[in-house]
């Protein structure tokens, strides 16, 4: 039994730090002005544990891109390429910020944002591209950053899926301009459902980000912790508190404490699905037409999940009959991937902003883009055929997806 296996009957135990650190929150109270310091704490670990000056925590992992765009100047007219194949939330914050998102289509292997489409997809107008390291992968972020340099472009990491990931021997999210991290539950870590983080080295982006993320509080800077103004300051009633547009996308005490708790011990949950994902590899090895999500040489890979492609039609197989196959043999209910985000009703429909904003918009001077099928083929064509197993499983229910996925290949290995 390896060590990992032996480790299994401890979990609950590892989670007395979330206990310990939620009951501190609850014992200090709540205040107007002071607080048991988780949210300084957590910003000052994450700070820390990727080597940056400054981390700015958020409610979710949505307000974090949205708050890096109002950082970075990207506003009406402006044009941000985002890939096909990912979690809306990339999207949808450009359009939240009254940008227009540009698509660009993935890899066919590694399913990430490809730089070559990028570099097809920039005009005049292209102010920022958001790289997703999908399902806890990096993309080719020095092909990005090449291409960003060139055409000074600002990039902002959407790592939601990805912590403490490598990419050439980096940790994924310094490599970009800022680089934004969701602790929604099906995360690495969790702020106990929701929460989210960016991280820069740029003391400038920071303070934005901390404006945006707080109301635009003129006293705000970009130290951690820096969530409301003091007292002394407020109690004042000439104070004029507002000098820029923000949101109130602040982290609730009680979701940093949890977060700190797990960002603790970041390392093993993140080994953990590496472990789960290893089983996986093993089960399909060898089989033709389950292809997993491929990973360059010198790319750490989180596993968010683990993502195969399913190759239907050399096996004449649909993905709802392997779906239900393998539910069939005990696996539980395996996730599709997102539709490609522009075909979404919201994309195709352009239910936006009243009067065509953001893309019909007088300010915007670019060729309004048109979000319909035929605009991002290779995405089209792998997105309906993919499986995102999930990878944070137990050793004992780990086990039971083994035994389910197993069986499901030899079925359909035994049909032909
Ligand atoms: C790639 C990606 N970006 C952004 C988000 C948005 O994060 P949140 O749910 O914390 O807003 C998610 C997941 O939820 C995601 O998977």
């Amino acid at each position: 039994m390896s060590e990992w296996q032996a480790n299994v009957s401890g979990i609950d135990k590892r989670r007395e730090k979330e206990y310990q650190y939620v009951r501190e929150v609850l014992d200090f109270g709540w205040h107007n002005s002071s607080s048991a310091g988780f949210t300084r704490r957590l910003e000052e670990k994450f700070a820390e544990t990727f080597g940056v000056k400054y981390a700015i925590s958020n409610n979710s992992g949505t307000g974090t891109m949205h708050a890096c765009l109002m950082a970075a100047g990207i506003g009406p007219g402006d044009e941000v390429i985002v890939p096909a194949l990912t979690m809306a939330s990339t999207a949808l914050v450009v359009i939240h910020q009254n940008a227009v998102p540009i698509f660009a289509d993935i890899d066919g292997e590694t399913f990430n944002i490809d730089p070559a489409d990028i570099r097809r997809r920039i005009t005049p107008y292209t102010k920022a591209i958001i790289p997703v390291a999908l399902y806890g992968m990096a993309p080719d972020l020095d092909a990005i950053m090449d291409i960003a340099r060139e055409h000074n472009l600002v990039i902002i990491e959407d790592d939601a899926e990805c912590l403490l990931g490598r990419y050439q021997g980096r940790l994924v999210g310094t490599i970009g301009d800022m680089a934004s991290f969701s602790f929604q539950s099906s995360k690495h870590i969790t702020g106990g459902g929701e929460g989210g983080m960016v991280i820069t080295d740029n003391e400038e982006y920071a303070r934005l980000v901390r404006k945006a993320t707080v109301l635009g509080y003129a006293t705000l800077t970009a130290q951690a912790g820096r969530t409301v103004v003091p007292r002394e300051i407020r109690q004042d009633p000439q104070f004029e508190r507002h000098d820029m547009l923000g949101w109130n996308y602040r982290l609730p005490e009680l979701s940093a404490a949890v977060a700190l708790a797990q960002l603790e011990r970041g390392e093993e949950l993140v080994s953990w699905r590496q472990n789960v994902a290893q089983m996986y590899a093993q089960v399909i090895d060898g089989c033709d037409w389950l292809v997993a999500q491929k990973v360059p040489p010198d790319v750490g890979h989180t596993y968010w999940c683990y993502t195969v492609l399913l190759k239907a039609e050399e096996k004449e197989l649909t993905w709802h009959g392997f779906r239900d196959k393998y539910v069939e043999f005990g696996g539980d209910p395996i996730y599709g991937a997102w539709v490609p985000v522009y075909l979404e009703p919201v994309f195709r429909e352009e239910r936006f902003y009243g009067r065509g904003c953001p893309i019909h918009c007088p300010l915007y001077k670019g060729t309004p883009p048109v979000y319909e099928r035929g605009l991002c083929p290779i995405t089209e064509k792998i997105q309906p055929n993919l499986f995102q197993f999930r990878t944070n499983y137990d050793m004992e229910r780990a086990s039971h997806q083994m035994d389910a996925l197993t069986k499901t290949i030899a079925y359909f290995n035994g049909k032909t």
